[in-house]
This record gives C-alpha cells, structure tokens and sequence, in this order.
C-alpha cells in the first residue's frame, strides 16, 4: 500500500470512531487522559497550555479568509469559531469520514460561518495568495508529501499572510519517539520522516520571512508570516 493510501484508510478507520477519537483529543475520557500522560508526556493542564499555543497565530477578532488544513473531526477549533462571525472560514480535510465527523460536530454548534471541503494539501484547488490565515494542527506530521504540503500552504497565503498550528517533532521524549516509531508510522496516523525543533525551524525559514516557534513537550507550535 502506498503512503497516501495508507494515511487515507488510517483516518477513514479514525473518522469512523470519531466520538472515541474526540474523547481522547479533547482529554475528557480516561483513556485520553492516560494516553496523554504516559505517550506524550503531558498533564491535562499542559495539553490545554499545548493547544492554546498551538491556535495562538488566529487572531481573537479574525475576520478574513482562513484555511484550516487537515480539520480533521475539527474537535478544537470548531468552537472557536463561534465567536469569529466576520471570517469565512474553509476547513479541508482528505478523509471523508474525517469531514462528516467535523461537519456533524459544526451541526452541533450552530455555525454558519464555515464550509467544509475534501481535499489532499499537496493539491489545493485555491488561487495564489487567497487566504490571510492558514492553521494547520498536527497535520505536517501526517501529510505524506511534506514539501508539496509546504509549497501548496505558502502558496495560497496572502503576503504577510500568517501559518499558524502545530506538529510532532522528534527529540524530545524518548517514550513519545518510540510511541509514534512503533505505533503511529505502522498504522499509519503519521507519516515519516519526521522533524526536531530545529529541523523544522529551518524548514519553516524556508518559506516564511518570519517565524517563532516553541514546543510543549514532542509537540512545536508556530506562527510564520509570509
Ligand atoms: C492527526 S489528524 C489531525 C486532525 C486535526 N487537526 C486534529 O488535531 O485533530 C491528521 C489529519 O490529516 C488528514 N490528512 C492526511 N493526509 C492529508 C492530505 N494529504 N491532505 C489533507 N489532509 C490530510 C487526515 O485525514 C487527518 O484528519
């Protein structure tokens, strides 16, 4: 099976248990929690430190076009989107069960300001610097072809655009390494190879005039401006 199969029937399996998959996302459940502590290395209250960091680059009071690539069931960011009633708001993901996972849980939230849309991120359908904001949240550790991935989000970014989100990067916790070596590249919820911090740094230098990037544990947020 090649890798972009091998991702799409991953997540077409995850999207299919999306309540489980949100559960343990959003570390309300047991078993979140003890996957969060003992695979990752974070208390819940670094999890939240984690995902405010990695959303910090959307502006509180948005109100242009953004891009969130790969929504997946959009368990983090849907609800923040409530409040930015002047953004128009695309969110994209590949995976089918993935999109209606998130659009059911948009249902559930009233919005109106979003559309959801399947699309692979090394081919997207949009324009050249169409979008003020793009976020993508733990998706350039999943993305099997990384350098189309980069070169399509830069390319769909306005000048001074921002990309904003978050990723893996190895290095940093001996248990989280061997966790995604073992488990998540096999399965197919990651695709190797992997960034460090400043791999990953350098990469994002590559395309954006500025970044700052930091890390939670395994996890490197950012925010690049183009
Ligand atoms: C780890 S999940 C992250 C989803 C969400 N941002 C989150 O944090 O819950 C990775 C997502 O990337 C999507 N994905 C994988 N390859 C993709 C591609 N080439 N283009 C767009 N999305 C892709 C998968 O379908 C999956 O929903």
């Amino acid at each position: 099976m090649g890798r972009e199969e091998k991702i799409f029937t991953a997540y077409e399996n995850v999207g299919k248990l999306s309540s489980l998959y949100d559960g343990m996302m959003t570390a309300s459940t047991l078993v979140g929690k003890f996957a969060l502590k003992f695979f990752w290395g974070l208390s819940v209250d670094e999890y939240f430190t984690f995902l405010d960091k990695a959303l910090a680059g959307v502006p509180k009071d948005f109100s242009g076009r953004l891009l969130e690539i790969p929504v997946g069931t959009g368990v983090f960011t849907l609800p923040r989107y409530k409040n930015l009633t002047q953004a128009e708001i695309i969110c994209a993901d590949y995976s089918p069960a993935m999109l209606n996972a998130a659009k059911d849980n948009a249902k559930k939230l009233s919005l109106s300001n979003v559309t959801f849309v399947q699309g692979d991120v090394g081919k997207l359908s949009f324009c050249d610097n169409f979008f003020e904001v793009v976020l993508s949240v733990n998706g350039l550790h999943a993305f099997p072809d990384k350098d189309a991935a980069q070169n399509e989000i830069c390319r769909v970014l306005k000048p001074n655009g921002i990309f904003c989100g978050s990723s893996y990067v190895t290095g940093q916790n001996w248990r989280t390494d061997f966790f995604v070596k073992h488990f998540c590249n096999r399965v197919g919820v990651f695709t190797p190879p992997h960034e460090n911090l400043s791999s990953l740094n350098a990469r994002l230098k590559n395309f954006y005039r500025r970044v700052e990037i930091s890390n939670v544990n395994s996890f490197a947020c950012f925010v690049c401006s183009k």
